[in-house]
């Protein structure tokens, strides 16, 4: 498949000097929910706006459904709908009033019956009528939302959508990113929520100190969640693994060189646990405990983090 958008060796150093982004590449299917997770300060809203035509990178290409975001900027921002991280709404305005003004800030003709359309997706239509400034904190996100789809967009960016939200109205936000994309918009949403991304995304990718350092399906994440890991504590302190347990167990050795690691599949047939057991043996390997962890998005993450931390 075609991907609507990719990026190129995105990079960006702010005035001050600081490097936000350090050579991203990353591309984004069409109808696609891409969660991209980070911690605060990872880059996230920097890699968005670079998109959206707000901010400028230092480097590096982005085009959108083959249109470069620079050349063609008028082009390529009229395909993207962005609901931005700070909320600001016009509070005296009503719903109908603001949402039909955004649509004209990008040039389109008037078309009541798709403003409708957004209003009714979003659950707002009865509140057409209504100042902003009357609304619940959830119902004015909506709003935001119905801003960003009033012209059309193929691409809805958002960012932090349930930030400050409480456990109802984000499970309500879901929702309607969900029925957003049945639509056909494709969305990328950025969130600093693990359990978030897990809900929402299709595919998930992981933003740390301006660089994503991994991009995956979601189902396949999910698998990486099943699986379990063994810890063999070792009587001595080992240098390295023998070769032959690295190739039939895919063992690996804890940094402290007083363990061994084994991952197996938990919902496999078999968990090989007996003949690594046997194996070690044979290798002369003593042993004085075991135990076993599941991992979790969460484990991965942390892990992701602190080796980039390291590195
Ligand atoms: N205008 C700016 N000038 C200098 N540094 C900035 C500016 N905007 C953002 N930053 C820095 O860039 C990094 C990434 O910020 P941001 O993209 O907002 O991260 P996120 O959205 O993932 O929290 C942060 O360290 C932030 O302080
Ligand atoms: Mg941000």
């Amino acid at each position: 498949m075609q991907p609507i958008i990719e990026i190129q060796n995105l990079t960006k150093t702010y005035d001050d000097g600081f490097q936000a982004l350090k050579g991203v590449d990353l591309s984004i299917d069409k109808s696609e929910i891409f969660a991209l997770l980070g911690p605060n300060g990872a880059g996230k809203t920097t890699l968005i706006s670079i998109v959206c035509g707000i901010v400028n990178a230092t480097g590096g290409s982005v085009t959108i459904a083959g249109h470069d975001i620079v050349r063609d900027y008028r082009k390529t921002r009229s395909m993207i709908g962005l609901v931005p991280q700070e909320l600001t709404t016009d509070a005296f305005e009503t719903v109908w009033a603001t949402v039909t003004f955004s649509r004209g800030l990008f040039g389109k003709s008037k078309d009541p019956a798709h403003i409708e359309k957004v209003l009714r997706q979003l659950s707002l239509w009865d509140k057409k009528d209504n100042k902003i400034m009357t609304l619940s904190g959830g119902m004015k996100r909506r709003v935001l939302i119905a801003k960003a789809l009033s012209h059309e967009p193929q691409v809805l960016f958002l960012d932090e959508p349930t930030a400050g939200v409480d456990v109802e109205l984000r499970k309500d936000m879901w929702e309607v990113v969900r029925g957003l994309r049945d639509s056909g918009v494709t969305i990328i949403l950025t969130t600093h929520y693990i359990e978030e991304a897990e809900m929402m995304a299709d595919r998930i990718g992981v933003i740390r100190g301006g660089e994503i350092i991994l991009v995956e399906d979601k189902k396949a994440l999910m698998q990486k969640l099943g699986q379990k890991q063994l810890r063999v504590y070792l009587q001595e302190k080992q240098k390295s693994v023998p070769e032959k347990l690295v190739t039939a167990h895919g063992l690996e050795l804890s940094e402290d060189g007083y363990s061994l690691i084994y991952s197996y599949d938990v919902h496999g047939a078999r968990t090989g646990i007996t003949g690594l057991l046997a194996d070690l043996n044979e290798a002369g390997i003593r042993f004085k405990d075991i135990d076993t962890s599941e991992r979790s998005l969460e484990d991965i993450f942390v892990t992701l983090v602190r080796d980039v931390e390291k590195s």
